[in-house]
Parts: structure tokens; sequence; C-alpha cells
């Protein structure tokens, strides 16, 4: 078997239009929630880095695109990409996003109107959140899914929920909001052996790491170039190959027997 991986750097909608229709298996993403923060202003400001620590002193992460629109305008943009996801992906293949309470509503609608089929919701929980003084501790964010019309019944039994802590910045983490190898590990299961899997919104890169472990092929897109960079890195280390130079526009880290 050989398992081939790239990064695009660029927008994912447009880059999602050059992709062959019916030609990947399943998209596991984690596009940006235009969420999180306190108040209406901190979510519409310009800085993640901000937005998400509360703390300008956690500079080492590079601010992160598409996280400032508004509630209808999210709704309006996610239908567009994942109509868009609809068309490159096979009959049958499967769409894994993720999303936190506050967009849930709108994701598992904006999953239909782009024409997918709802299959459910596999809540991630981190133990160590912060407790919240008479409140519920916000601790889980969901991983929605759905299929490209029927699904075949084969391939893994997978988790319906899972337990995990999100990387820490003492633990090597490259993005603020960067999701846990062993989680999406298993999500990418979701794939044939072999299968292509893509994530328009690769951010550091989690998913192709995954997928470098998981025997599966990936596909990605980003469009910050440090976060772009960072992708590139941590798969080719995943891979074991050289990690190049020059990681503008497409880059092809080939294929391995
Ligand atoms: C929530 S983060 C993904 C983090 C990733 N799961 C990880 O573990 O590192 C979403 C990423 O999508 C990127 N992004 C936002 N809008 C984009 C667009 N239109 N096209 C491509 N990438 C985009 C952001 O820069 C950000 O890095």
């Amino acid at each position: 078997m050989t398992t081939s991986h790239s990064v695009h750097h660029g927008d994912a909608l447009a880059w999602l239009q050059t992709l062959d229709t019916a030609s990947v298996d399943a998209i596991v993403t984690d596009p940006p929630y235009s969420s999180g923060g306190m108040t209406r202003s901190d979510r519409a400001g310009s800085s993640t880095k901000v937005k998400y620590t509360g703390d300008k002193a956690q500079s080492e992460y590079a601010d992160f695109s598409g996280d400032n629109r508004d509630q209808r305008g999210w709704g309006y943009w996610m239908s567009l990409w994942l109509g868009e996801a609809l068309r490159v992906t096979k009959p049958g293949g499967v769409l894994v996003m993720f999303c936190d309470w506050r967009q849930l509503p709108t994701a598992t609608d904006v999953i239909q109107s782009g024409g997918w089929v709802w299959r459910g919701l596999v809540p991630w929980i981190k133990p160590d959140s912060r407790p919240q003084l008479g409140r519920f501790t916000q601790n889980a964010e969901f991983v929605a899914w759905g299929s490209n019309g029927p699904m075949p019944i084969e391939g893994d039994c997978l988790p319906g929920y899972y337990i995990a802590r999100a990387p820490r910045a003492n633990e090597g983490r490259q993005h603020i909001t960067q999701k846990p190898v062993d989680v999406v590990r298993s999500l990418v299961r979701i794939a044939p052996r072999g299968g292509l899997v893509i994530d328009p919104f690769t951010g550091s890169g989690t998913t192709g790491v995954a997928c470098v472990h998981e025997g599966r092929r990936f596909a990605g897109c980003e469009s910050v170039a440090t976060h772009h960079a960072t992708a590139v890195r941590r798969i080719a280390t995943a891979q074991g190959a050289a990690v190049p130079d020059g990681l503008q526009g497409v880059f092809d880290l080939g294929e391995i027997a």
C-alpha cells in the first residue's frame, strides 16, 4: 500500500473547487468556530491568541484566520464550503467536523443544508477544563458527523465519545486550538485504510499526522503561512521524511511504500 500527503497553502473553498468530484473518502476537519471569548467584541476581534487565551503573553501562537464572522455570516460560509465538500466526497463517504456548544445548532443545520445526511454527535470531553463558579463547567466540544447519502455497513466500530486533554503548551502545542492526535487518529479510521482523508482547515496538521499513523492518505489546506509551514513540518516528521525548505503553494510530501 502507498500513502501520500499534501498540504495546500490557500483558501479552503477555492481549494475544494479544484478537487475532483467523488474523489474523497472522508473529510475530517476543524473549521474556525467564530465563537469563543466572553463578549461579542471578543468574538469579532482580530487576534485569536488574545481571544482564546485572554493573554497577550501567549504570543508564541500565531493568529489564525476566519474566526471573526458573525452568526449569519458563519452559517452562510459554512454551507458554501460544506456543499463543495459534498461534491468532492464519494457516495457513502463521511464528514467529521469539530464544533463547540455555541455553534452546535448552526453546525448541524449547515451540515444538512450542505446536502449531507446528519448522522450524529460524538462528544469530546476535556477533563481538565476550569470549573466555573455557580455554573456548569464547559468541558465538552463536539464532533458532528454525516455522510454523503447512505453508508455501507462495514469498517471499524468507533467510540461514541472521547475523553482527552487538549494539547498543552509544554507538550509541544503549535496552534492555539490544536486537537489531540489520539482523538483524531480514531476519527480518521472512519475512512478505509489507504483511503483519502482531507482537512480544508488543516491548522497545525493534526489530521495529517493522524493519517500518517493510521495509513490513510491525506490532503489539507491552510490559509495562514505559519500554520501551513507547521503542518508540513509535523506531517513530514510523523512520516520520517525530511522537512523541506520553501513551503509556499502546494507542497507534496510524495508517496511512501
Ligand atoms: C480551528 S483551526 C484548526 C486546528 C487544527 N485542528 C489543529 O489541530 O491544529 C482552523 C484553521 O483553519 C484556518 N482557516 C480559517 N479560514 C480558512 C480558509 N478560508 N481556508 C483555509 N484555512 C482557513 C485557520 O487559519 C486555522 O488554522
